[in-house]
């Protein structure tokens, strides 16, 4: 039996991770430590806010105390830290708090962790387990060869060069003073709860509410589409399989170009009004409501300043040592996904009110 600090655990993938782990082991204990931050969100925790189990404290990350305090009050052996400024636009615009929150809040973790696990009494059976991203990588031409965990870095964003600075912090309180760490690379991800500023619930959403749908530069950039439960359980197998001091890539095998995902999403749109005539009375502004083409929203806008052209990930160490292969093809994932965000309007409706209206609106303006 594992207790488990996840950090980040009201985020999108936090909480799916969350979720897929009660389930999993439901006599685990998982402490969530999150700050709430416009991304973090309890009604991502809900379904398992009652759990004798679950436990969530508001708190941020750089608070070296309260981690310190959390381990040891919680008898924690395994840290996961998903807590993160995740978004690559708002990294262009505002880099400071990816700065913080990336780099000296993954500082952070790791001095408690040092203080509790190593120094004085020491928990040898212990974890830190630090989600990082295919970013890091840099960029790759049509041709180049997938990213493999031997690629050098590369990293082009704020965003991604905060995340690198943070796994060479965590490679590097492995080597300095033995601290039992790994390290999951993972490509984009997609599914429930994903806050809509990203591109797959973003183009849900404005399709939902008949808003243009924003194309960076020639919508020609590729990314690999990983359903989010897949990437919780390559954690999971990298938790209980993966070798200390290694890095593994979790990726779809599932390479898209930006354009491709916006029509296919579309089409999938204008194939579920077609078939319920409910939906049409739910979002009536939708042009899809109105027997219109939800492609007819595809608007080209200016690139995004130093757009990556293409990621993919080769995750042949994962599948090999760890027997990892994703579960849900694309198919059945963006299917569950559109549904999802049809059966949950309360969801991003609150979600999309406020802050985050207000910041999109400044992309555009
Ligand atoms: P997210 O933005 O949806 O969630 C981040 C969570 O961290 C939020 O709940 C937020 O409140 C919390 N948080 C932010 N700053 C904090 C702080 N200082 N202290 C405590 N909590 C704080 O992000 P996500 O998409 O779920 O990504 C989670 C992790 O996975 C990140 O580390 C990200 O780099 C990594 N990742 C994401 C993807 C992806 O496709 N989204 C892919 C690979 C890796
Ligand atoms: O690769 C993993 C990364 O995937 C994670 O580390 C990041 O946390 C996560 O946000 C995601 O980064 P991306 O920049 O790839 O995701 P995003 O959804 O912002 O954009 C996906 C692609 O779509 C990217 O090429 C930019 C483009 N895009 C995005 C938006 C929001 C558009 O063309 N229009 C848009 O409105």
């Amino acid at each position: 039996m594992k207790t488990l600090l996840v950090t980040g655990g009201a985020g999108f993938i936090g909480a799916n991770f969350v979720h897929y782990w009660l389930a999993q082991y439901p006599h685990d204990k998982v402490v969530v430590i999150d700050a709430l931050t416009y991304a973090g969100n309890m009604a991502n925790l809900a379904a398992v806010n009652n759990n004798p189990n679950f436990t969530f404290v508001q708190g941020d990350i750089c608070n070296t105390v309260l981690v310190e305090q959390l381990l040891r009050e919680h008898g924690v052996d395994t840290l996961v830290h998903f807590a993160a400024e995740s978004h690559v636009d708002r990294s262009i615009t505002g880099p400071d708090a990816f700065i913080e929150t990336n780099i000296l809040g993954t500082y952070s973790l790791l001095k408690a962790a040092k203080v509790v696990w190593l120094d004085g009494d020491t928990v040898v059976d212990h974890r830190f387990h630090h989600v990082s991203t295919d970013e890091v990588y840099g960029t790759l031409s049509a041709t180049d060869p997938a990213f493999t965990e031997e690629t050098a870095y590369a990293p082009n964003s704020p965003y991604s060069a905060s995340k690198a600075a943070s796994d060479h912090l965590v490679r590097a309180y492995h080597h300095t003073y033995g601290l039992n760490v790994t390290t999951s690379n993972c490509s984009n991800n997609y599914g429930p709860y994903h806050f809509p500023e990203k591109l797959i619930p973003l183009v849900i959403t404005h399709i939902l509410h008949n808003e243009a749908l924003p194309i960076y530069g020639d919508g020609q950039q590729i990314r690999d589409w990983l359903y989010v439960t897949d990437h919780a359980y390559g954690i999971d197998l990298v938790l209980n399989k993966g070798r200390v001091g290694e890095n593994y890539n979790i990726g779809g095998n599932n390479e898209w170009a930006n354009i491709d995902i916006v029509q296919t999403i579309c089409t999938l749109m204008d194939k579920q009004f077609a078939n319920n005539s409910a939906l049409a009375a739910q979002f009536p502004k939708a042009a899809a409501a109105q027997k219109g083409a939800s492609a007819s929203l595809i608007t080209y806008v200016k690139d995004r300043p130093g757009h990556d052209r293409r990621y993919a990930i080769d995750a042949t160490k994962t599948n090999n040592e760890l027997g990892y292969q994703p579960k849900e093809s694309f198919e059945t994932g963006i299917a569950k996904t559109v549904a999802w965000y049809l059966n949950n309007e309360a969801w991003w409706r609150a979600v999309m009110d406020g802050s985050y209206k207000d910041w999109l609106q400044k992309q555009y303006d």
